[in-house]
């Protein structure tokens, strides 16, 4: 049997770890409001759930709300509710997730897309549990614990201007941070071996396990997509190999078609101090960056090497030359086109995808329903 999970499923030996589950011992049986950050895929939700069910609220449903995904135009009806007749289309009244949480949890993520204006709303509702229905001017209370994630800087969101600091300040006072994979080394072959052996029950496959270089090189990689990118990589393996063990060469290759041989994501040598490998991998970023720009530039030159004018463009549809402009696309296409592409290369990972696109998460989601690509 494997030790290192505990009874509720979660995994972790190493210190950082164990003083993390320390403070949740210490938080979960009061309602008291905790914030967790850390990068994207670090285990913020496994920690909110783990939270509510150590919580005296266990038996009520704990509502995991991503106020990253939701449109900024309705956010407000969405978490609390509104009445018949707030706005065009509201032809019924509607329970928002912080009354469908009554009792139990309610869990926002990416607290730091919460529209300016919805912040007051959400900093009197952590006071006084206190909110209105949109289209209500009487009062509400709710019997709410509430979890908060990001896996922004909220402090410089702070000083952006973006996000409020008497809200910000109400949050930090209880904040779990989880540090990224590659700072807690120690827990990799837990979670090698756990998800080796849940992926192989899943998908009955008897898994062999993995090679002592094998395993030495998943220590080392970077994992810039955390324990996420760990699981995802170990199923694809397993699958792939139909459970025959995996050895060094399997994961090479993987990583290197995983992340298209661009070399950011390679493996960080532990003979390297943490600082020598970060500058080579800001170094990386930096030429990848260049690259991609030399690329844009390209795709901003028509083939004679004149750049592309705005009236250039303009032209193109009443020029009767069609074969003189076919370099020339409308933006939608080509805007398209950087989405399917991100979404392909990420699997579909909307998160990581938005990252990869420059955009916010929730100008994604718009542009996927926009677009109809939502498959
Ligand atoms: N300590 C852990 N024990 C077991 N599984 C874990 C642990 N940490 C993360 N995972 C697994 O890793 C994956 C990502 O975890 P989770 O969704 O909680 O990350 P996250 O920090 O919320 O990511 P994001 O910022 O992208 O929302 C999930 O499959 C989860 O089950
Ligand atoms: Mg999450």
């Amino acid at each position: 049997m494997n030790e290192t999970k505990n009874q509720y499923g979660v995994i972790g030996n190493s210190v950082e770890m164990k003083e993390i589950l320390s403070v949740v011992k210490q938080v979960a049986p009061s309602d008291i409001t905790v914030l967790i950050t850390g990068e994207s895929g670090v285990g913020k939700e496994v920690i909110a759930k783990l939270i509510h069910e150590m919580s005296k609220r266990s038996s009520k449903p704990m509502i995991s709300v991503n106020a990253g995904a939701i449109p900024e135009g309705i956010i407000e009806s969405e978490l609390f509710g509104h009445e018949r007749g707030a706005f065009t289309g509201a032809s019924d009244s509607r329970k928002g997730y912080f009354e469908l949480a009554d009792g139990g949890t309610l869990f926002l993520d990416e607290i730091g897309e919460l529209p300016i204006g919805t912040q007051v709303k959400f900093l009197r509702i952590l006071e006084s549990r206190e909110y209105m229905r949109v289209g209500s001017s009487s009062s509400r209370k709710v019997d709410v614990r509430i979890i908060a994630a990001t896996n922004k800087d909220l402090e410089s969101e702070v000083s952006n201007g973006r996000f409020r600091p008497d809200l910000y300040f109400r949050l930090r006072s209880i904040n779990i941070k989880i540090p990224p994979l590659r700072e807690r080394r120690d827990d990799i072959p837990e979670f090698a071996i756990e998800f080796g052996k849940q992926i192989g029950e899943k998908n009955k496959i008897n898994f062999e396990g993995f090679s002592t270089e094998a395993m030495a090189l998943l220590k080392n990689y970077h994992w810039p997509g955390n324990v996420r990118e760990l699981r995802n990589i170990i199923e694809s393996l397993i699958v792939i190999k139909g459970g025959k063990q995996i050895d060094i060469v399997d994961l090479k290759n993987f990583i290197k078609n995983s992340f298209e041989g661009n070399g950011r994501n390679l493996p960080v040598y532990t003979h390297k101090s943490p600082d020598q490998a970060e500058r080579e991998l800001i170094l990386r970023a930096l030429l990848e960056m260049k690259a991609d720009i030399n690329e844009m530039k390209h795709l901003l030159l028509n083939q004679n090497g004149s750049r592309v004018e705005p009236h250039y463009v303009e032209a193109s549809f009443d020029a009767t030359s069609a074969d003189e402009n076919s370099l020339v696309e409308p933006v939608t296409i080509v805007e398209k086109r950087a989405i399917l592409s991100a979404l392909e290369r990420f699997k579909g990972n909307r998160r990581m995808a938005s990252r990869a696109l420059s955009i916010s998460e929730r100008t994604l989601y718009r542009k996927i329903k926009e677009y109809n690509l939502d498959i």
